[in-house]
């Protein structure tokens, strides 16, 4: 893959929230869970931790949890990425809450676009009530749900969503 390649490839990706009743294979799901393991993590110790879920029951639930948003029932899996603080903060404290909820970020951003790169499409659901996915999952404390990764088979939009400028974000030197 070359530089146009890949900015093609991230720029191609869209949130969807409609899928097909088809389910993901097994061996989908393994993919994109060893996307997540390719991963970088703070220290390496990989403070992430995912519960998949597929089960019409618990996805209904969790959609409930996330504020009634269908497209979390809709989807045949979830990928409920958490951050796993022991991981993180038995190394670095304070500072590892930080990192645990980076590492978490970026294995469900490895993730998405590990989706993406299958072919299949997705929709990072960070809206939900925390405490709800905790009773509904039976997470242990020290387990922090950060999305709802819903993935499926659905149709691309026609029109991607815009950005703001580059200029917007980009500070020179200082800020
Ligand atoms: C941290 C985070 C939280 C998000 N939460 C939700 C959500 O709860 N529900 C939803 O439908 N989309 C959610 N999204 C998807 C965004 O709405 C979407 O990425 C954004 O509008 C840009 O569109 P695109 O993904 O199609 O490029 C979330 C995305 C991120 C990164």
């Amino acid at each position: 893959m070359d530089s146009s390649d890949f900015i093609g490839f991230l720029k191609s990706r869209s949130s969807v929230r409609e899928y097909d009743d088809e389910p993901l294979t097994q061996s989908d799901i393994d993919y994109i869970l060893s996307c997540a393991s390719a991963a970088p993590s703070a220290g390496n110790l990989e403070a992430w931790d995912v519960v998949v879920v597929t089960e019409e029951e618990t996805r209904s639930a969790l959609a409930e949890a996330a504020f009634s948003q269908e497209h979390v029932e809709r989807a045949p899996v979830i990928f409920v990425v958490c951050s796993n603080y022991v991981r993180s903060m038995s190394r670095y404290g304070e500072r590892g809450i930080l990192y645990g909820l980076e590492d978490a970020t970026i294995a469900c951003t490895c993730m998405m676009l590990g989706a993406h790169a299958r072919n299949l499409h997705s929709c990072w659901t960070g809206a939900f009530d925390d405490d709800e996915v905790r009773g509904i999952l039976s997470l242990p404390q020290h387990i922090r749900p950060v999305s709802l990764l819903a993935v499926g088979k659905g149709h691309s939009p026609a029109q991607h969503t815009d950005r703001m400028g580059i200029g917007e974000h980009v500070h020179r030197e200082t800020w």
